[in-house]
């Protein structure tokens, strides 16, 4: 018997229209709802499918209270016996932060399968309908656990994706490390790498009022810093605080000074590289002060942050 797939739409590129005649790079992200996208591909007819529309926005607009939501929703359905996997239909602009999210606090022994699209549903080269088809084939594939992602036919883990172009239709990269695998024009998956394991935090760590998370904020480390945002972040009462570090996760010194002269404050650091890829291995110096997010970009590192000082508060 074939497991069911829940399909949960949150808006997107992938639900996007244009006006008539836009280009595919002007139009409304979020507009179709998620029964619309499934009706529109004809791969998905007769399958054992259920959708729910769970939000509808352009993904930049992510707030807190959807992720709480779709970590809520994600694990109910996830714990239903018939249910094989979840696809999550989403923007594309931090899919890459929703995916670590639902891993870290989930690492869930179901698939559970994030895809958009860079081109609009009203496009005549839409990429949405073939993603969203590969997405399912990935939520019922027979051993597949974790959040993956799946755009262009490539399959990525969650640690490891993230958008490397602005508006090419394959916007999306692993890294040095390389994708999980491959469906073919068919949708015939062939796994390239083992997938991953790491423990989730649990479903609780997202209890509570969202407008009490634990604030988190990045702060670029570029030439010419002069640590001024350091202080007004702490004055502001900044929980945690992500460097989007130079290189190996170096830190300019205005801005090492700035976090010394703010320790009063007690906010977390941790370094990010904002090299586009690679992870930061550890070297002795000034910056080593403050841990490392190894190969999570600024943004993940970000959801990393705010997650750890979560649980710190349940404890
Ligand atoms: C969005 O992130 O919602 C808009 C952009 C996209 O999906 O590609």
């Amino acid at each position: 018997m074939q497991h069911k797939v829940v399909i949960l739409g949150t808006g997107g590129t992938i639900a996007g229209v244009a006006s008539e005649g836009a280009s595919d790079l002007q139009y409304r992200a979020g507009m179709l709802g998620v029964d619309t996208l499934v009706a529109a591909v004809p791969a998905l007819q007769g399958q054992p499918l259920e959708s729910e529309q769970l939000a509808q926005l352009d993904s930049k607009d992510m707030t807190h209270a959807v992720w709480q939501q779709l970590g809520r929703r994600v694990h109910h359905h996830l714990v239903r016996p018939e249910v094989g996997g979840v696809v999550v239909t989403h923007g594309t602009d931090t899919m890459e932060e929703t995916a670590w999210l639902l891993q870290r606090v989930l690492a869930p022994a179901k698939p559970v399968v994030i895809t958009g699209a860079m081109r609009p549903a009203s496009s005549r080269q839409a990429d949405g309908p073939r993603n969203l088809a590969d997405a399912v084939v990935l939520a019922q594939e027979p051993g597949a656990h974790g959040v993956l992602v799946v755009m262009g036919g490539v399959v990525h883990g969650a640690a490891d994706v993230r958008k490397v172009h602005a508006h090419r239709i394959d916007a999306f990269s692993s890294g040095e490390v390389g994708p999980l695998g491959r469906l073919d024009d068919e949708g015939r998956f062939q796994r390239a790498r083992a997938w991953p394991a790491s423990d989730g935090l649990g479903i609780a760590v997202l209890d509570g009022d969202v407008g009490a998370w634990p604030t988190v904020e990045i702060v670029t480390s570029h030439a010419g810093a002069s640590g001024a945002l350091i202080e007004a972040l702490a004055r502001n009462g900044t929980r945690g605080l992500v460097i989007a570090a130079t290189g190996n996760g170096s830190v300019h010194q205005a801005i090492e000074l700035a976090l010394e002269r703010a320790a009063w404050a007690d906010m977390a650091v941790m370094r990010a590289t904002r090299c586009g890829d690679g992870a930061i291995l550890e070297v002795e110096g000034a910056s080593a002060a403050w841990p490392s997010a190894g190969a999570l970009t600024p943004a993940k590192a970000r959801v990393e942050l705010m997650l750890r000082l979560l649980q710190a508060s349940s404890a």
